[in-house]
This record gives C-alpha cells, sequence and structure tokens, in this order.
C-alpha cells in the first residue's frame, strides 16, 4: 500500500484546515456499533485536500464573516463529499483512494453503503446546526445539489455502455457530478456572510469554473498520473470504460481500434501523439481563467489572496 499522499495544500491555510479536523474530531462516534462507526471513523480520518470546507470559509471571510462561523456548513460539505466517495469507489470498483483501501475494500460492499448513508446523515445534521443564517434556505441548496450529483454519477455509469458520447453530453455530466459541489460551497460560504444576490453570483460563477477544471484534471491525473502521487490506481477510468473528455476526443483518431482494447501506455501515446493533452489542458485552461477573471472581482484582502492560492493550488495539484 502506498503512503497517503500529502494533502495540507499549503501552511497558509493551517489555520482553516484546523478549523475543518477541529469540527470533524468533535463528530460524535458513539460505542457499541464498530461496524457502522469504525468506516467512517477510517475514512474520515485519512485525509483529503478538503477543497471544499476550505471554500466555504474562505467565501464566507472574503465577505467579511468570520469563517468560524461558516464551520458548520464547510463541514457538511466535506461530510457529503465523503460520503460520494465512499459510494464512488463502490460503483468504480476501487480498491485504493487517499494512499490508503477503500472502505469497501476494507471491509465489504454493504459495509460501505452503510458508511456512506451515515456520512450522508452527519452531513445534514451538520449544516443544521448553523444558526446565523436562514437554514431552510441552505438545507434546500444542499439537497438539491445533492440530488444534481446523483444524477451525475447516474450519467456517469450510464456513459461506461454508451459509444456516441458527445463532449457537451460530457461536460453537462461533470458539471453535475463534480462542478455544483465546489459551487455550492462557495455558495453557502456567501450566504452565511449575507451576502448580496450579486455577489453569490459571483461566487457560484467562480465554483463552478473551478469545479469544472478541477474534474478535466482529475480525468487528466487518472491517466496521466502515477499511483503512488494520486493515491488512486491509475488508469482506472480506461479499465473501467468511462468516457472523458480524453476518450471522446481520442475516438476520431482511432482508426478501427477499440479503444477499451488499448493498454494504458498505448491510449498515453495516442492521447500525446494526435495533440489531446494538449487541447485538454487548453480547456482546463480556460475554467481557471475564468476562475481567476470572477476572483479578480472581489476586493483586496487575506481571505482574497488565500482563494487566489487555493485556486492556484489546486491547478497545479498532481493528487
Ligand atoms: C475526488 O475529489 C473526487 C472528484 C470529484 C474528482 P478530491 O480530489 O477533492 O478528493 P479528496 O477529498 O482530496 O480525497
Ligand atoms: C467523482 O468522479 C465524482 C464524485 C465522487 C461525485 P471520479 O470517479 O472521477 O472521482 P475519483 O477519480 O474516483 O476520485
Ligand atoms: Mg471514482
Ligand atoms: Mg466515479
Ligand atoms: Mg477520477
Amino acid at each position: 500500500m502506498n503512503p497517503s499522499p500529502p494533502t495540507r495544500l499549503d501552511a497558509q491555510l493551517a489555520p482553516y484546515y484546523q478549523i475543518i479536523d477541529r469540527e470533524l474530531e468533535r463528530l460524535e462516534f458513539k460505542p457499541g456499533i464498530p461496524l457502522f462507526y469504525d468506516p467512517i471513523r477510517y475514512f474520515l480520518t485519512i485525509p483529503g485536500k478538503r477543497i471544499r470546507p476550505l471554500l466555504v470559509l474562505l467565501a464566507a471571510e472574503a465577505l467579511g464573516r468570520e469563517a468560524e462561523q461558516a464551520r458548520f456548513a464547510a463541514v457538511a460539505v466535506e461530510l457529503l463529499h465523503n460520503f460520494t466517495l465512499v459510494h464512488d469507489d463502490i460503483m468504480d470498483n476501487d480498491d485504493t483512494r487517499r494512499g490508503q483501501e477503500t472502505v469497501h475494500k476494507k471491509w465489504d460492499i454493504p459495509t460501505a453503503i452503510l458508511a456512506g448513508d451515515g456520512l450522508m446523515g452527519f452531513a445534514f445534521q451538520q449544516l443544521l446546526r448553523t444558526t446565523s443564517t436562514d437554514r431552510a434556505a441552505l438545507a434546500e441548496r444542499f439537497t438539491e445539489t445533492m440530488i444534481v450529483i446523483c444524477e451525475g454519477q447516474g450519467q456517469d455509469k450510464m456513459f461506461e455502455t454508451e459509444q456516441q458520447v458527445t463532449e457537451t453530453a460530457y461536460l453537462d455530466m461533470i458539471a453535475r457530478k463534480t462542478a455544483v459541489l465546489l459551487q455550492l460551497s462557495c455558495e453557502m460560504g456567501a450566504m452565511i456572510a449575507g451576502a448580496s444576490g450579486e455577489e453569490i453570483e459571483w461566487f457560484k460563477t467562480y465554483g463552478y469554473a473551478l469545479g469544472m477544471g478541477f474534474q478535466i484534471q482529475d480525468d487528466l491525473l487518472d491517466t496521466m498520473g502515477e499511483t503512488a502521487a494520486i493515491g488512486k490506481i491509475a488508469g482506472s477510468d480506461l479499465s473501467m470504460h468511462k468516457q472523458t473528455i480524453l476518450t471522446i476526443k481520442l475516438q476520431p483518431h482511432l482508426g478501427g481500434r477499440i479503444l477499451w482494447d488499448l493498454s494504458l501506455k498505448e491510449y498515453r501515446t495516442l492521447l500525446r501523439e494526435n495533440g489531446i493533452l494538449q487541447e485538454v489542458e487548453e480547456l482546463v485552461q480556460g475554467y481557471f481563467n475564468s476562475a481567476y477573471d470572477q476572483l479578480a472581482k472581489l476586493s483586496d484582502g487575506k481571505a482574497k489572496s488565500l482563494l487566489l492560492r487555493l485556486t492556484e493550488l489546486i491547478q497545479q495539484r498532481n493528487l
């Protein structure tokens, strides 16, 4: 088993990581039902990058609220994210996540389904502890987003057996399964800050662009990254017949070869030789440029510079 990849993106973000870790450690895991609580504790203590809760805290702070005020919403999005990961690993038949065994591998599928269910429950429980904002409005957006993520995950699975997936359909799928959660993170931070409708829209646009760039990068890393660095098995998407921007753009260059018969090495070579890597990197750059354009509209200050830093770190990530 590989050691967990380093996940703290930057020392400057340490105080925000502390808030997130502290709240996660405060979750109450009752004794007596280890089948339910042990896998949840296991998964939450393997550190992830915590991108989504950082966005909640920094968005709130950028709009003049103390990050602490957004702590429950921050932990809620992280818990929701972790729920989707535990179930995603079952759906994608992945044995490794964050450099460690996935929950269904270490235990079994029924236990991992239950762990995901529990994480979702804890997510709502934490969200509803927010007192400074209209909780019904937060819960409404949170629930809507959760349903959209499930839609995206449904499309992702459907596309495994579809041959003619278009770029537009792929972009729609990743918007649902990934971008909406980064968008929600920014939106909830802004809502908790009591921001105007216009400011909330700015943040939503930023989170959406960041999320799109982030998922396309994830698809690139799955194919081009190293297992030890990404903490997940490289080439998983190819072995699961996942339709990504890479497969869609390569399809016309295959000349009769069956994509799913290619080895990872052959697939990588074809992506390079046909200029697809470069095209996709430019697409990612475009989304990050939109994210930076949005940030440029914020007033200068500590939270803005941390959001810029976080955006750069996400853009440069190799895990
Ligand atoms: C993984 O998200 C799932 C995707 C949407 C690609 P992250 O890469 O943010 O996962 P962790 O939380 O850091 O492990
Ligand atoms: C993840 O997409 C989307 C969600 C978990 C909702 P992926 O399946 O590409 O994520 P990884 O690569 O397993 O982290
Ligand atoms: Mg997956
Ligand atoms: Mg998946
Ligand atoms: Mg992936």
